[in-house]
């Protein structure tokens, strides 16, 4: 089965307080983006990769994807006012016979095995989307103050979010709306069951400062 990963890019990254957003920082002399793509492309040797960035940075996502490994094997578009219109931007690149893996740009910790293990369950069941535990207590708020709950039953949900392609564009047909915080609650909406699979404490999502100080020493560890 054919393999397309889109590669989402294009939010501001405000959190982190920087004027460059989180994508493009350095890790290692190498930006945040760069080691993603190339988790990718080393994955499958016949992957395909559809970048989305902002306008402002298609010059500088070009210059990034010819330091890739597979720079040939990089479609560059551009994203939308939010995560969902940046994803159907991407998907418009996709074809109807493919797994589509859908990933933040700013993970780029994720091990090619976790890849792989999305590829195979989603064959299987449709979807895969990756989660951890928690491993805090966690408590809710309610009209009655805030009570605990188990965090057995919870799960922190990673991508790469990962799909038959039929599924995921047959569901961004569906117009906006604003309770789609990942493709896992737009497949949901159109009724299908979300499959979970194991994915990885180290797969973090560079959000905040603190953030690139724990992604430099999981990378220097690595090496
Ligand atoms: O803002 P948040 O951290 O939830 O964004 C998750 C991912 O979606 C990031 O990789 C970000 O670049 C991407 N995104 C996007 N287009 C937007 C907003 C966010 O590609 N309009």
């Amino acid at each position: 089965m054919k393999k397309y990963a889109i590669i989402v890019a294009a939010g501001s990254g405000k959190r982190m307080g920087k004027l460059v957003p989180k994508q493009f920082l350095l890790l290692k002399q190498k930006p945040v983006l760069l080691h993603t793509l190339d988790v990718f492309l080393k994955a499958f040797d016949d992957m395909q990769i559809i970048l989305v960035v902002a306008s402002e940075y298609v010059n500088d996502a070009k210059t990034i994807s010819r330091s890739s490994v597979s720079p040939k094997k990089i479609t560059i578009t551009v994203g939308g006012e939010t995560r969902f219109h940046s994803v159907k931007n991407g998907l418009a690149h996709v074809p109807e016979d493919a797994v589509v893996f859908v990933h933040d740009g700013v993970r780029c910790l994720l091990s090619e095995k976790l890849i792989m293990r999305c590829y195979y369950a989603a064959l299987e069941k449709g979807n895969a989307i990756p989660s951890v535990r928690p491993v805090d207590s966690l408590r809710v708020e309610t009209h009655n103050g805030n009570v605990v709950i188990d965090r057995d039953k919870v799960h922190i949900i990673q991508t790469p979010q990962t799909f038959d392609s039929k599924i995921l564009k047959a569901a961004f047909m569906q117009g906006y709306q604003e309770s789609f915080t990942d493709e896992a609650t737009v497949v949901e909406e159109m009724g299908e069951r979300i499959n979970l699979v194991e994915g990885e404490e180290n797969n973090i999502k560079i959000t905040r400062p603190i953030d690139l100080v724990i992604a430099e020493s999981i990378l220097s560890e690595r090496l």
